[in-house]
């Protein structure tokens, strides 16, 4: 079962933040969008990815608790009424509505922060030195300009015009594939993947990736709020160029299939049991929140 991961991920979480001396507010708002649920698949793709070989350790979920603290925060962030402007998250009032914007955007950046801390404390009996330091950076670019952030900034600078379909799958690539790419590279590392397995993965991971958000777009048109747990109909307001709105909802749902076969034959030639990574795409094949 793969979701008794959620229990030791949260304690990793929870003891990161609440052993800080520090204004107990900031680990209030940090705390309150973390509990508010979510469905955690990067951790787990992380972890799944990385149980494929080996079994997990305590390392695998403290890697996975700083990618879900880096994914918070890049939500937390998404919602401000300066981005996206929206009001609820995870089935409750967003982080800027309940705390105010400054402590939002400082629990943002205080998320960030500590996720670092983390991938700094992994045991070196799970991980060479050599390869915490290559995961440190390979995450940083994930999550930065030339990943996620650089994603969100062309997809601000996006709204109020028709995207060509290769900008905006530039954009899916970067805002969202970036984290989930990482979250397979970094489990496959830590597993300790033969060469030969992590280019498949790569692929794996970058189909997902845009399936994920593909999925998201969908969801936005024609998902339930009460399941999904965030507002639909944002996009539409926000004028963003989507795959439904660029693409008919039928053809966005064709691409999201061609993506998730591309990545099912990719997992076929893995030399790991690759099962629980073949139930987490069929998962965002199919999810409706
Ligand atoms: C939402 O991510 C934002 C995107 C990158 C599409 P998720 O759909 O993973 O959100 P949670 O973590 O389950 O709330
Ligand atoms: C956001 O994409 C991706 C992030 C990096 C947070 P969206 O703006 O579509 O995500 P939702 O729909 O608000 O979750
Ligand atoms: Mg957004
Ligand atoms: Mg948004
Ligand atoms: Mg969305």
């Amino acid at each position: 079962m793969i979701e008794r991961h959620v229990p030791p991920l949260m304690n990793v979480i929870h003891s990161q933040i609440e052993s800080a001396s520090c204004p107990e507010s900031i680990k209030e708002a940090m705390l309150y969008s973390l509990n508010a649920g979510g469905k955690r698949i990067r951790p787990l793709l992380l972890i799944m990815a990385a149980q494929s070989y080996k079994p997990v350790t305590n390392s695998a979920y403290k890697l996975g608790a700083a990618l879900e603290m880096i994914h918070t925060y890049s939500l937390i962030h998404d919602d401000l009424p300066s981005m996206d402007n929206d009001d609820y998250r995870r089935g409750k009032p967003t982080n800027h509505r309940v705390y105010g914007e400054a402590l939002a955007i400082l629990a943002g950046d205080a998320l960030l922060t500590e996720s670092f801390q983390l991938v700094s404390d992994i045991s070196e009996d799970d991980m060479h030195p050599r390869d915490i330091v290559h995961i440190t950076r390979r995450m940083s670019e994930s999550a930065g300009i030339r990943g996620m952030v650089g994603g969100q900034v062309a997809d601000i600078e996006g709204e109020d015009r028709a995207l060509r379909l290769e900008e905006l799958e530039w954009i899916h690539r970067h805002k969202t594939g970036a984290l989930l790419e990482f979250a397979v590279e970094a489990g496959g590392i830590l597993g300790g993947a033969p060469e030969g397995d992590i280019a498949a993965l790569k692929i794996y991971a970058e189909n997902l990736g845009l399936a994920f958000q593909i999925k998201d777009d969908i969801l936005d048109v024609e998902g339930d709020a009460e399941i999904i747990g965030k507002p639909v109909g944002s996009d539409t307001d926000n004028q963003k160029s989507t795959y439904p709105s660029l693409l008919t909802l039928s053809e966005a749902k064709n691409k999201l299939d061609a993506h998730i076969q591309t990545a099912a034959d990719a997992l076929r030639t893995v030399s790991c049991d690759s099962s629980a990574l073949l139930s987490i795409l069929q998962y965002v094949a199919k999810r409706d929140r």
